[in-house]
């Protein structure tokens, strides 16, 4: 495995395979890496040739009161994990290499940014898109991997993709769970052994909207509230959004009719923000044929 850390270098790397006919796929991350990562790594080999992951903690997504600093970096154990899951190259850029010059050019995804998660963090998705469109300019991948569990961030990248006629297929790959149902995160590091044993509420209380959605419930208002309800029996999580929305365009939905819609939550345990979606799909809660 290759650990590459400048611009130059990646794409010497990237168009040697390339002159050898091979396929390249890209893993974009911030570290801290775990098996959530590494589903989105063992899709990235299966359906290419070469997998390259970066790690970047990128500062322009971070509102300046949040975790930026307390962000964890652990570089060391995320090259190993690289390695030993058959990685091809790690891109590991310092900051001078991303951001020689403070930019003049940024990447907004109108409506998609300024809704939902982007109405609690103004200016994340503008920093997620651009710093995406930078790393899928450096890299040039055929395809893209985005993890389901950021709902928003790869419906964002898919946008900015079409929007800017990049040449990279953007790859969703469903959520992984810890054993508990907790959405594996890099920021569940920082959960005290207490917050970590009382997260997977908020699981549980999505689990109760879905149960109650495979009933036949349609109504927004009341699936939402079954959410509310299991997420407020956990005195120390304080429940920041909870939206039924379509999952194609994002809106909020007042029923559940015909088509996919997901449901979306973030939650504040102590100093963390948990983000959790799953998506509820109406012919599956029918009998009828999956989609
Ligand atoms: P990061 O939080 O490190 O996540 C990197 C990728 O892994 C994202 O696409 C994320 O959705 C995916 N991922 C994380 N946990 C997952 C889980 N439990 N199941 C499935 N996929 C999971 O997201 C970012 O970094 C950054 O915003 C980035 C896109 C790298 C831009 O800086």
């Amino acid at each position: 495995m290759q650990s590459i850390s400048t611009r130059a270098d990646l794409r010497g790397f990237v168009s040697s395979h390339r002159r050898a006919g091979r396929t390249v796929g890209f893993v974009p991350t911030m570290g801290a890496l775990h098996h959530g990562h590494m589903a989105l790594v063992e899709r990235c080999r299966a359906e290419n040739d070469v997998t390259i992951v970066s790690i970047f903690v990128n500062p322009t997504q971070f509102g300046p009161n949040e975790d930026f600093d307390a962000y964890p970096r652990r570089i060391d154990h995320d090259l190993e994990l690289c390695r030993s899951h058959g990685v091809d190259a790690v891109f590991h850029p310092g900051m001078q290499e991303m951001y020689p010059e403070p930019l003049r050019t940024v990447v907004e995804v109108a409506e998609l940014s300024s809704i939902l998660i982007g109405e609690q963090r103004p200016g994340h998705f503008r920093g997620v898109a651009t710093v995406v469109a930078k790393l899928l300019n450096i890299v040039e991948p055929d395809r893209a991997y985005f993890g389901e569990k950021d709902f928003q961030q790869l419906a964002v990248v898919r946008r900015m993709a079409f929007d800017l006629s990049m040449r990279a297929t953007i790859v969703g790959v469903p959520t992984v769970r810890e054993a508990d149902g907790l959405a594996a995160s890099s920021r569940n590091l920082r959960l005290t052994p207490a917050e970590r044993r009382v997260a997977p509420v908020v699981h549980q209380a999505m689990l109760d909207a879905k149960r109650l959605f495979e009933t036949g419930e349609r109504d927004a208002a009341t699936l939402l509230s079954a959410v509310r309800a299991r997420a407020a029996s956990e005195p120390s999580i304080a429940l920041l959004s909870c939206d039924l929305c379509d999952s194609a365009t994002l809106g909020a939905l007042r029923r559940v009719a015909d088509g996919p819609a997901v449901l979306l939550v973030t939650a504040r345990l102590g100093s963390v923000v948990l983000i959790d979606q799953f998506e509820l799909k109406p012919d599956l809660a029918t009998g009828g044929p999956a989609a």
